[in-house]
């Protein structure tokens, strides 16, 4: 627990780039899983910051994003696409060929494929050697709503009503935000070596208290990390304060 998001957001930045240069050093690649949303935004910040002012490089850098919207164009301003590049990629020197994200703008039939593609990519590259993760208020990871079982790989899904709700007002209505999402699995996630599960703010603190405190359930997919053997919540004050 820290006492802003900032500073824990600091701490998570400097936990990567220690393992991309630890990684670096001994000419070896790290596999880094992203999230997106408002959670990580400062600790990309501060890997920016990091790559302008102390030369840390991406060049040995793999990235695999956890979900996008479905459908999306790559373009829309909407797209995770999009918020990688302006978040991220665009002030880095990472190889656009090590960019992978789940494509929004499939057509349906050709999803699954995908998908299976999406999970033997990550296998290939050695499998996710750091996960960052956001919670959502239903409990899910990636966008694994509620229901969501422990072994479910890459794959569509519907969006909750509530998840859909916190993204109305990005999307100017309900109506306009997408009922559907590409996400990694609850069993994607749990493969990485290791899991740093962000979140800021009071709004977080009870579904984080059910996380961290609560019984192992599907209801709940973000309580499955309960069982991860490296994975930390790294939180402000304000995130823990129904902890026990
Ligand atoms: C985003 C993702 C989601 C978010 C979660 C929290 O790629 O997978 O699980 O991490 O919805 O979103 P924010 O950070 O906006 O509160």
């Amino acid at each position: 627990v820290h006492n802003n998001s900032n500073n824990a957001s600091f701490f998570v930045a400097n936990e990567i780039a220690d393992l991309i240069r630890q990684r670096q050093k001994e000419g070896k690649k790290l596999v880094l899983g992203l999230a997106t949303g408002s959670t990580p935004t400062k600790a990309y910040d501060f890997l920016v910051k990091f790559h302008k002012e102390e030369g840390l490089s991406f060049k040995n850098v793999i990235t695999f994003n956890l979900d996008e919207y479905f459908p999306m164009e790559a373009d829309s301003i909407h797209s995770y696409v999009r918020f990688m590049n302006e978040h991220l990629f665009d002030h880095i020197d990472i190889k656009k060929e090590n960019i992978n994200i789940p494509n929004g703008r499939l057509d349906r039939e050709d999803v699954r494929e995908f998908c299976d593609d999406y999970e033997k990519k990550i296998q290939d590259a050695g499998g996710i050697d750091i996960q960052v993760l956001g919670i959502g208020r239903t409990g899910h990871i990636g966008f694994n709503e509620p229901g969501s079982s422990l072994t479910s790989k890459t794959r569509l899904v519907r969006l909750d009503r509530v998840t859909r709700l916190d993204a109305a007002s990005d999307f100017f209505g309900l109506e306009n935000v997408p009922t559907r999402a590409i996400t990694m699995g609850v069993g994607t996630i749990m493969a990485a070596k290791k899991i740093i599960l962000m979140a800021w703010g009071e709004g977080k603190s009870i579904i984080v208290k059910e996380a961290v405190e609560g019984p192992i359930r599907e209801s709940v997919p973000a309580t499955f990390l309960q069982n991860h053997p490296n994975c930390s919540f790294v939180i402000d004050e304000a995130a823990a304060s129904e902890l026990t």
